[in-house]
């Protein structure tokens, strides 16, 4: 009698390992085939096995076989299901839509280009700093009026976030401590403001160079350099006279405007754009003595020039952009034309 509780038992093993080892419906087929076909397990088991002289067999046999059927057909279901869910690799993939560089970003790198080709270094300077770099260095004494100029945020009674990049004029000096300097410091800056073609974050790019005989050719070189680079060859660029605490003469640079270039009219019509045919790029000049001495120099024996321009100004001067706000949109149909 043991024995051929045995058998039943060991059919069920039996039967346990070939379902952990079968992995198709097809293999599933042959199982069933195996135990419940015509000369199958179960009815083998009902011929050797002596079913009329003990019937408690025989029920056990029966319930051998409902077991067996039962698991045979979730087998079956489970790897009909795997097999539907299974992947067709000759079946051409969904392309996963790939993303860019952000459009500020990329001007950032592409002035970097231009000046690194200069033999510029490129800089980055604190966003969150104190008074000293910030104004009272740059020859803007507190109580000054030209402490209003910028929409400051302040984060405490001396520190800002910095509302230009002109503070790394002189962490550059304190850096490098003797002439020549050649830096570009790019970074983010912030101001209370929000409209058209201003937005509480942006970015500028600070130029500095110092050395032993620099003049305002000099600068000009550099601009007509960035204006052809950035802008293109056929953009010329002019000096404004104009008034900052930091650099002494001051000016504001003019690039020709690249929609009625340069000449305020398009068909005898004004131009929308500029107007004037200039377009405004930014501040310049020659580093104030007062600012030398702040950053440890010796103005009798370096002079220097500088300039502070926004990056999403010379983005919006070279894509004609009509609204600044845009570039911070998250609309992708504006951001995939770049
Ligand atoms: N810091 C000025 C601003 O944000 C721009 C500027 C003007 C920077 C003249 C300079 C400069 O380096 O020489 O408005």
């Amino acid at each position: 009698m043991g024995t051929k509780i045995n058998e039943i038992d060991e059919i069920k093993l039996e039967l346990k390992r070939d379902l952990r080892d079968s992995f198709s419906s097809d293999s599933v087929d042959q199982l069933n085939t195996k135990y419940l076909g015509k000369q199958g397990k179960i009815n083998t088991l009902f011929k050797t096995l002596p079913v009329k002289t003990d019937p408690k067999i025989g029920r056990q046999i029966n319930e051998l076989k409902n077991l067996i059927q039962e698991m045979l057909s979730a087998k079956l279901t489970e790897t009909m299901g795997d097999e539907q869910h299974s992947i067709d690799v000759t079946i051409p993939g969904t392309e996963i839509p790939r993303g860019s560089l952000h459009l500020v970003t990329q001007a950032i790198e592409e002035i970097e280009t231009i000046f690194l080709r200069l033999g510029f270094v490129r800089r980055r300077y604190p966003e969150v700093e104190t008074d000293w770099y910030y104004a009272e260095g740059l020859n803007i004494p507190k109580e000054h009026p030209a402490r209003d100029d910028q929409e400051t945020f302040y984060v405490g009674d001396n520190t800002v976030l910095t509302a230009h990049t002109s503070n790394g004029q002189l962490r550059e000096m304190e850096l490098k401590k003797s002439p020549p300097i050649k830096m570009i410091n790019i970074g983010k800056t912030y101001r209370r403001q929000i409209d058209a073609s201003h937005t509480p974050m942006f970015h500028q790019f600070e130029g500095l160079v110092i050395d032993k005989e620099i003049n305002i050719t000099n600068l000009l070189g550099v601009t007509e350099y960035f204006a052809k680079s950035y802008f293109g060859q056929d953009r010329r660029t002019r000096l404004r006279p104009h008034h900052f605490q930091f650099t002494e003469p001051s000016f504001e640079i003019d690039v020709t405007c690249g929609v009625c270039q340069g000449t305020g009219v398009i068909h005898k019509i004004p131009c929308k754009v500029c107007k004037s045919g200039w377009l405004e790029l930014g501040g310049a000049g020659m580093v104030h003595p007062n600012v030398l001495r702040n950053g440890g120099l010796n103005p009798d024996e370096c002079t220097g020039f500088a300039f502070g321009w926004g990056v999403e100004r010379v983005l919006m001067m070279k894509s004609n952009l009509p609204d600044l706000r845009l570039i911070y949109s998250d609309d992708i149909r504006f951001l995939k034309q770049f």
